[in-house]
């Protein structure tokens, strides 16, 4: 029987990394996963277009990052819409920028995979998702964790085979300490303007982690979680956030936290705990997990001076996941995948989910007290 080749998609850059300002990073993570040569790839990927502020960024970019690709490098974004051989832009532009971008990609007919958060709130995600809709294009929000194998199994593990009985509650934090005192003025993480804060850069990823232990069937039921929710600002840029999650039909609990203050625990970015057992998650950091560890827990009348009727935790079972790169590849084959079976929506991260966790921000910024200037627009 013949083996069907891959898909093969092109797809446009917006924005490249500064060497020099060490701003664009992730434009530069994304592409280098985009090109790693692998064997159980379920697209080809082109860099088709690179397009970026400067045409002199741009070609410094495509030295240091694409590999042996050959792509058009444009001095403006727009070029990039325009290019009729790109299908897919993905854009990795402060997310102050991301709606403006998506709704001129979109305006010019092109496919877009956008970084996290999709907007600042879940007005304009509903926004960019209806003029997708209306356009005729898919828009997904890049958000890479939910595209992972790991978290793929780990779901299995606590919804299918039950592993750690009923889960009951889940631990999630993001911390990335931020100098922001010593920033340029110009830095995302120090200008509201572009959208600085903890929990629309990292807290995003705590709320998914906790929707995603929490939820069987993410979404499918909205109006059952309630949040009471925390933020300290520092110079006028929320700097900490915390929520407390619960789910009304379960009792379940989520206690999510992000921070710019300090660095976050990669011994374990996540902690879920059920009535068998529990699951502790490891990684560099929540957004790239690369193993876990499933606990049993057992009544132990021997262990030394605790007496009848204490449960203790068994010894862990680790699952490692190594893969190539740094993970992008994941969500690059997905959204290739959606893209050319003609799909609007991602089947990893639908818009749904996308205006939810953005509902979820909404609310916790709401009783955190932190306002953007896009929440005033009319
Ligand atoms: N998935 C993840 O794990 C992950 C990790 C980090 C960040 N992100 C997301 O990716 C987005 C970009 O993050 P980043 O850290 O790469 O951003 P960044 O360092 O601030 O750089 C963004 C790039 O955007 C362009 N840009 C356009 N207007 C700008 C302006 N007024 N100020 C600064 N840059 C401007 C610049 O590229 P040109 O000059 O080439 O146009 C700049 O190099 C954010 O929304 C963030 O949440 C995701």
């Amino acid at each position: 029987m013949a083996t069907r080749e891959p898909p093969t998609v092109r797809w446009g850059i917006i924005v490249c990394t500064d060497a020099m300002e060490a701003t664009g990073r992730i434009s530069s993570w994304f592409v280098e996963d985009l090109v790693i040569n692998r064997s159980d790839a379920k697209a080809s990927h082109i860099i088709q277009a690179v397009g970026s502020s400067s045409l002199e960024k741009g070609n410094d970019f495509v030295a240091r990052y694409c590999g042996k690709s050959n792509p058009s490098v444009y001095g403006a974004y727009s070029q990039v819409y325009d290019d009729p051989d790109v299908d897919i832009v993905y854009i990795g532009t402060p997310h102050a920028f991301h709606k403006q971008n998506c709704l001129d990609a979109i305006a010019k007919g092109k496919a877009v995979l956008c970084e996290k958060p999709l907007t600042m709130n879940a007005r304009d995600a509903r926004e960019v998702f209806d003029a997708a809709r209306e356009r005729g294009v898919y828009v997904a929000e890049a958000m890479w964790l939910r595209h992972r194998p790991l978290v793929h199994d780990l779901r299995k593990l606590i919804y299918k085979d039950k592993r750690i009985g009923e889960v009951f509650r889940a631990f999630s934090d993001f911390g990335v300490e931020m100098d922001i005192p010593n920033l340029p003025e110009t830095s995302r993480y120090k200008q509201p303007s572009l959208g600085a804060g903890s929990l629309l850069d990292l807290g995003i990823y705590s709320i998914t982690w906790a929707i995603l232990a929490l939820e069987e069937e993410p979404g499918s039921n909205p109006d059952d979680l309630t949040l009471n929710g925390v933020q300290t600002h520092w110079h006028g840029v929320e700097v900490t956030s915390s929520a407390l999650l619960r789910y009304a039909s379960t009792g379940r609990q989520g206690i999510v936290t992000s921070t710019t203050m300090t660095n976050g625990n990669p011994d374990m970015l996540a902690r879920v705990q059920g009535t068998h057992g529990s699951i502790e998650v490891h990684g560099p950091f929540p957004a790239r997990p690369t193993s876990f560890t499933v606990f049993p827990k057992f009544t132990d009348t021997l262990v030394d001076g605790l007496g009848d009727g204490v449960v203790v935790r068994g010894e862990g079972i680790k699952f490692d996941y190594p893969h190539a790169g740094r993970g992008f590849h994941f969500e690059a084959d997905n959204t290739a995948v959606d893209y050319v079976s003609g799909k609007l929506e991602s089947s990893i991260v639908s818009w749904s989910e996308t205006i939810r966790v953005m509902e979820i921000m909404d609310e916790l910024r709401s009783q955190g007290g932190t306002k953007y200037s896009q929440d005033l627009d009319a």
